[in-house]
C-alpha cells in the first residue's frame, strides 16, 4: 500500500492501491490543507494526515477519528492497464 500524489488536468489527486482497489481522493486535507500523501496508512488501511493525525477512510472520505471533516473522494475505473479518475467528487 502506497500513497501517491498526481495531477490530472491541473487538479492534484491522491491515489492509494489497497488490495485489488485503487482509491482517489483530494490531495489536501480538509482540516488545514496538509498533503495527504505525506501521511501514512494505519493498520485498518485508513489514511492518517501527517499534520494533526486525523484519519480518513479512502473508500468514502469519512473522518474515522471523529473530528467531523470529510475528505473528497473520486470514482476510479480500471480499464485494462489504465486508471481513470472521475473528477466529480463522490461526496461533496
Ligand atoms: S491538516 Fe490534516 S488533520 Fe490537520
Amino acid at each position: 500500500m502506497k500513497l501517491l500524489e498526481t495531477e490530472i488536468y491541473g487538479k492534484k489527486i491522491g491515489l492509494l492501491k489497497r488490495g485489488d482497489h485503487i482509491y482517489a481522493f483530494a490531495a489536501k486535507c480538509p482540516h488545514a490543507g496538509a498533503r495527504m500523501c505525506d501521511g501514512w496508512l494505519d493498520a485498518q488501511g485508513r489514511i492518517v494526515c501527517p499534520d494533526h493525525k486525523y484519519r480518513f477512510d479512502p473508500a468514502n472520505g469519512r473522518n474515522t477519528s471523529g473530528e467531523g471533516y470529510k475528505l473528497f473522494t473520486y470514482p476510479v475505473d480500471i480499464r485494462e492497464d489504465e486508471i481513470w479518475v472521475g473528477l466529480m467528487s463522490t461526496n461533496n
